[in-house]
């Protein structure tokens, strides 16, 4: 692919303001000139989790444009087979390698960074709303503990840019848009509470910090590739001949469905962003588009041609009965918010598991974790 990328001046490939504003070693104007630069051309960016679901598509669509640093543990919460998968094809589509290590590990942790490292993007961690009580240190573990030695090392070799993966599951059962503002935030899950506990952290150590830091709140993400403990995955390998599905509820939860593209094409808008203000910050990243499970088996059902098996059950404690992305401060910073119709996402997601299928992937007998 042919290179249209600008050369920037090296003195501005990492602004150490507005720390150096402060200190009035240059001028405001100075300094967001010289982060226009950084912005224009290739930066360097170590995403994390780059072997799952949302890190190895933001790694393939973010590669042609940038040099990334991926990693990623390829940890047993879900098949490790289809983490392998996704990196080897990751590695023929892009030439990435995904380097194997465990971030909650401080020392491995530091081996990743070094002092050209122009952002991050962390979306490594154990996800799951549903897992039981004895999982909890592995989620602590995964999600704060990895996240503060990342911040630690952001400090310690001067990243200017953080983004990280935290989720809509920090809102709570509530009901109608969620909205960044809301001070209020109770999650039912211990997941969505490790997730509200990494923000709360980013907040108080971009207290004493002057870099860019941004808690991506994801809602419910599906597409290619996906995870097999999901319910979109779930319904489609059923409907394809995979096994039945137990629906947790009456159906009538409803979720916001973000299709994974809608996902990296915001991370790829958020680094190519000339003027993020320096501190913390969340942002919904969701369409604002609720849809019912009952909903989305029919979409599936009407996708493959064929119903999946389903079965209805109980409702979980730490499941919400619905999410619901305000997508205004989304569409205000980067002029868009997720906008791929849901019946289009499944269909496409539908191909790929059918193309996969084909080619004989056994997408049907992977291990999904619960
Ligand atoms: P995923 O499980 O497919 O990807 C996460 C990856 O992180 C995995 O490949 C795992 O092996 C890796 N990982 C876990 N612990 C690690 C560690 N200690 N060191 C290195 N790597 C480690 O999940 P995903 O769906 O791609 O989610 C990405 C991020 O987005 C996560 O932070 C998740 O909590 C968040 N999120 C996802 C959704 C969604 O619907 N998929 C919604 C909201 C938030
Ligand atoms: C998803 C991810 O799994 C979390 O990691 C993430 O943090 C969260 O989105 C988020 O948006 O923040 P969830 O919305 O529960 O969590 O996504 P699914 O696992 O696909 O479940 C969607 C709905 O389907 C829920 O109502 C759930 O109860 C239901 N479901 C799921 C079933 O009825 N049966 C299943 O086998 C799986």
């Amino acid at each position: 692919m042919a290179s249209t990328h600008v050369t920037w001046d090296p003195i501005f490939r990492r602004p150490k303001a507005p720390r150096a504003v402060r200190d009035g070693r240059i001028s405001i104007t100075e300094y967001a000139s010289s982060l226009k630069s950084l912005r224009r051309g290739r930066v360097k960016i170590l995403v994390t989790g780059a072997a799952g679901f949302i890190g190895a598509r933001a790694t393939d669509l973010l590669s042609p444009d940038h040099e990334i640093v991926a990693v990623d543990s390829f940890d047993d919460y879900y098949s490790p087979h289809l983490k392998h998968l996704r990196a080897s094809r990751l590695r023929e589509s892009t030439g990435v390698e995904v380097l194997q290590l465990n971030l909650s590990n401080a020392q491995e942790c530091a081996s990743v960074f070094d002092s050209s490292i122009d952002a991050v993007i962390h979306l490594a961690a154990r996800p799951g709303v549903r897992a039981p009580v004895q999982d909890l240190p592995i989620y602590v573990n995964a999600n704060v503990v990895a996240l503060t030695n990342i911040l630690t090392n952001v400090q310690a070799y001067d990243v200017p840019q953080v983004f990280y993966a935290s989720s809509s599951s920090v809102y709570g059962d509530k009901i109608g848009s969620l909205v960044e503002t809301d001070p209020v935030l109770k999650p039912v899950s211990y997941y969505g509470a490790t997730k509200l506990a990494g923000e709360l952290m980013v907040d108080a150590v971009s207290r004493l910090d002057d870099r860019v830091f941004v808690g991506l709140r994801f809602f419910t993400v599906y597409g290619p590739w996906g995870r097999p403990d999901m319910l979109m995955w779930r319904l489609i390998a059923s409907a394809l001949g995979g096994p039945g599905v137990g629906i947790l509820g009456d159906g009538s939860a409803q979720r916001d469905f973000t299709y994974v593209d809608d996902i990296a094409f915001a991370l790829a808008s958020l680094i190519s962003h000339s003027n993020l203000p320096a501190g913390s910050s969340v942002l919904n990243i969701g369409g604002g588009n609720p849809v019912s499970v009952r909903n989305i088996i029919d979409i599936v059902a009407r996708a493959v041609g064929e119903p999946p098996l389903v079965t209805f059950g109980e409702r979980m404690a730490s499941d919400v009965q619905q999410t619901h992305a305000n997508p205004e401060a989304l569409t205000a910073l980067l002029g868009q918010a997720p906008s791929t119709r849901l019946q289009d996402g499944v269909i496409r997601t539908v191909e790929w598991f059918q193309s996969e299928l084909a080619d004989g992937t056994r997408l049907l007998d992977l291990d999904d974790g619960n």
